[in-house]
């Protein structure tokens, strides 16, 4: 499904100000997205997100620990559904569990994630919300428990996408509803170039 892309402004204007790009195309934004959190910046985005996604039905947020909760939570709050947060270690009190392999680039080895089968099964319909679309394994990670779930993915709602990275190359044509609310073409020579400007 092809998605044209509008970028959030509030966003993208946060992100002039407060990003910093780091070397190896990481871009930081501790200071209001994944450490220190802006609970403005936050509603407004999560209520974009509701936005772009009001053509779906959606009983579910799914999101991967750490970074994507808090957005999740949000959106959930909005929604009026529950949020569920795949674990990336596996607790000793989960009895049935869905599980799949997730490599990170960032930090160059594979980690296990995993979720409760009481908490995402057939009939979901799952809308996945995370902080970053990089390279993309996080959500095919993703895409692989909601398959095994028997579930449905309604879409994927990500806060800033790299683009260099190509994972929402891949999703998009997989056919998923992929939603960036800011999309960085670049952070060549620690320049922030986003789509479209
Ligand atoms: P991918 O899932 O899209 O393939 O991403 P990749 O493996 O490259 O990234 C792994 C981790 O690094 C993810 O967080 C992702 O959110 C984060 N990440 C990727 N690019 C950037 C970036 O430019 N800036 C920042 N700040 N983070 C980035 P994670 O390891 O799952 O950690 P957590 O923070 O969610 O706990």
């Amino acid at each position: 499904m092809a998605n044209t892309y509008k970028p959030f402004a509030p966003l993208v204007e946060r992100i002039k100000k407060d990003g910093v790009c780091l070397d190896g195309g990481i871009l930081k934004v501790d200071s209001f997205v994944n450490h220190q959190i802006d609970p403005t910046l936050l509603q407004s985005m999560s209520i974009e997100f509701v936005r772009r996604f009001a053509n779906k039905e959606i009983n579910k947020i799914l999101t991967i620990e750490a970074s994507g909760i808090a957005p999740a939570i949000m959106v959930g709050f909005l929604l009026n559904v529950p949020v569920v947060f795949a674990k990336k270690k596996k607790p000793s009190t989960m009895g049935d569990m869905l599980v799949t392999e997730v490599f990170s680039f960032t930090k160059n080895k594979s980690y296990s994630v995993c979720c409760s089968k009481d908490f995402l099964h057939q009939g979901d319909k799952v809308l996945f919300i995370d902080d970053f679309l990089a390279n993309g394994n996080a959500a095919k990670g993703i895409i692989d428990l909601v398959k095994q779930a028997g579930a449905e993915l309604a879409g994927m709602g990500f806060i800033i996408e790299k683009s260099f990275q190509h994972g929402g190359d891949f999703l998009r044509n997989s056919g998923f509803q992929v939603e960036s609310l800011a999309i960085i073409d670049s952070l060549d020579n620690c320049q922030i170039k986003f789509k479209g400007e």
